[in-house]
């Protein structure tokens, strides 16, 4: 059986940092939720992001889910949100029972279209937040779409769950709106096995969505609850593995970047392959290196291909409004993100991969004449 050449799965640091603060956990039976790696994770990981709060969540799902209650989203409330993006972005509106409506990407982000989003606006003046993703670690231009949500008094949730490194106009992605959101999943940058983090700079709110996720216990010596709870937090074993990542994001983001460049010097001249868009203002941690595809060659070639050498690859996101799930809702757009999905592909941008396995995958997609 060949070497397998992943995606982009977990990289635990050489130097075992994360295993030093586990090991701490361990040997003073600090294993069960909270305690002190949770709460230097959210210190450091505050301070990495320059926000003022951090809590550290069960998953980046839950973050989003208790962004939009700290949002105030309601039954029936109207929740704009990026269609081109992982489900995850979308269900937590379902979970409060409010109306997504998608709108579309642009070519020059890939992210939220601005002039997609106004329209949705003057369609529904009284959307209540505006989800916002940065996708593969490219950030949305929020310069344009903050004062449309400004304007109509909209909460903007950055969802930044494959953003953390990547930064808009020297801001780091997630720190913009009025919430950020990032996910430490297994195949994001830097991982915890499974989790999350919600940032924001308004500290009220940021006690809110800690005491929401730890069951809303009432400051009471009996056990009592004023209001709905959820069990979303972080268990101080899985912030010790956050902490250690947290040391090697940097380095992380170095070899994502050097993944991308190697394949735009190998691959930017074929025939019909594009890469995805890099602006001057755009610091993109290249969690994925993404390409669309216009020639001869299909992204449903390269695919095979790269599976029959034991390479892992994946399309674009589909988009939310063309999910069975989600379709019967409303969509603001004009097809940007159908095709990019229809066309696109992510290239293997897994950090611990070699220059041979680079090379591999290059030759395997040169391999089909393009
Ligand atoms: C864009 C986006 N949003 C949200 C999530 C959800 O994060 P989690 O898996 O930590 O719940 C993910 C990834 O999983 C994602 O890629």
């Amino acid at each position: 059986m060949q070497k397998k050449i992943y995606l982009s799965s977990p990289h635990m640091s050489d130097e075992g940092y994360e295993m030093e603060f586990v090991k701490e956990a361990f040997e003073t039976n600090w294993i069960a939720p909270l305690g002190p790696n949770v709460e230097m994770f959210e210190k450091e990981f505050a301070s990495k992001v320059g926000a003022e709060r951090a809590v550290a969540l069960s998953s980046g799902t839950a973050a989003i889910h208790l962004a939009l209650r700290a949002a105030g989203v309601k039954d029936g409330d109207k929740v704009f949100c990026s269609s081109l993006t992982f489900s995850a972005s979308a269900n937590p509106i379902i979970y409060e029972r409010a109306i997504p409506v998608f709108i579309d990407s642009d070519y020059e982000t890939w992210n939220m279209s601005p002039e997609a989003l106004e329209e949705a606006f003057d369609r529904h003046p009284d959307a209540k937040a505006v989800i916002v993703v940065h996708l593969y670690g490219l950030s949305a231009d929020m310069d344009k779409i903050l004062p449309i949500c400004r304007k109509h008094d909209a909460v903007i949730i950055e969802d930044a769950a494959e953003s953390l490194g990547a930064y808009y106009k020297g801001k780091h992605t997630g720190t913009i709106g009025d919430y950020g959101i990032f996910s430490f999943n297994g195949n994001k940058i830097i991982t915890t096995s499974g989790g999350g983090m919600l940032v924001t700079n308004d500290e009220e709110r940021a006690e809110k969505v800690r005491f929401w996720a730890t069951q809303s216990r009432d400051p009471a010596r009996h056990y009592q609850h004023s209001e709905l709870g959820f069990n979303y937090r972080m268990s101080n074993v899985l912030a010790g593995i956050g902490r250690g990542q947290l040391k090697v994001l940097e380095k992380r983001v170095q070899k994502k970047t050097s993944i991308f460049e190697f394949y735009k010097k190998n691959l930017g001249t074929l025939e019909g392959i594009e890469f995805m868009p890099i602006n001057e203002w755009n610091e993109p941690n290249y969690w994925l290196s993404c390409i669309t595809m216009n020639g001869r060659v299909r992204p449903i070639d390269i695919m095979e291909a790269l599976e029959k050498e034991n390479i892992e690859c994946r399309p674009i996101w589909k988009p939310m409004h063309m999910q069975p799930f989600f379709e019967r809702f409303e969509f603001v757009g004009n097809g940007v993100s159908e095709s990019l999905f229809k066309n696109g592909v992510c290239l293997p941008s897994d950090t611990k991969m070699t220059e041979d396995d680079m090379k591999k995958v290059l030759e395997t997609v040169k391999g089909l004449h393009i």
